[in-house]
């Protein structure tokens, strides 16, 4: 593949489903059933996409009640781009839209589960790796309906 510059990279506001899953698939993550992905990206509260003419290698997204609580999720950069600062971009792109609307006086939470050893890239941005102070440890599930019909959490 040719050199990457950073200029080369341009941000939209949107991608596909199949596009949304091959990111995820580019990083092992699972994969999210098509139906559950397009309410899922329907339902996101902004999300930031990075280009390469005009393909998407990276993306980060924030889920939100639009009032107080902004979780940030699904922030991935394809192997092949990653380390030209296309995370970070991604990830100040979405502090400047949820700090945009911040006014004097107020505060809101922002939180994101960091995957295991990335706590390091989020510290730049101000987030404390919990617990701290009074904060408890994050907490999470997957929860997993198998094929003989029963739920089961992991
Ligand atoms: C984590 C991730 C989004 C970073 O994206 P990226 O575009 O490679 O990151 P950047 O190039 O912006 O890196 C910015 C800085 O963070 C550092 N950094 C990057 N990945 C890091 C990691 N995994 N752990 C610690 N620091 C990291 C870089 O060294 C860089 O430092 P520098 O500015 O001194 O050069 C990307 O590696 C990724 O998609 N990983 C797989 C999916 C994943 O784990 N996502 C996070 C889920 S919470």
């Amino acid at each position: 593949m040719e050199p990457i510059s950073e200029e080369q990279i341009s941000y939209t506001e949107h991608i596909t489903v199949e596009q949304y899953n091959e990111l995820r698939r580019s990083v092992k993550w699972i994969l999210v059933k098509e139906s559950r992905a397009q309410k899922a990206l329907d339902n996101s509260f902004y999300m930031t996409v990075a280009r390469w003419k005009g393909e998407p290698v990276g993306m980060a997204r924030i889920v939100s009640d639009g009032g107080y609580t902004y979780f940030i999720t699904d922030v991935i950069v394809r192997p092949d781009f990653q380390g030209y600062h296309i995370g970070t971009e991604l990830i100040r792109r979405l502090l400047d839209y949820i700090k945009k609307d911040v006014m004097d006086g107020e505060t809101v939470m922002v939180s994101l589960m960091a995957a295991y050893e990335r706590e390091s890239f989020y510290g730049r941005f101000g987030f404390h790796p919990r617990p701290f102070g009074n904060h408890g440890p994050g907490m999470s599930m997957w929860v997993s309906r198998i094929s003989d019909g029963s739920i089961v959490t992991s």
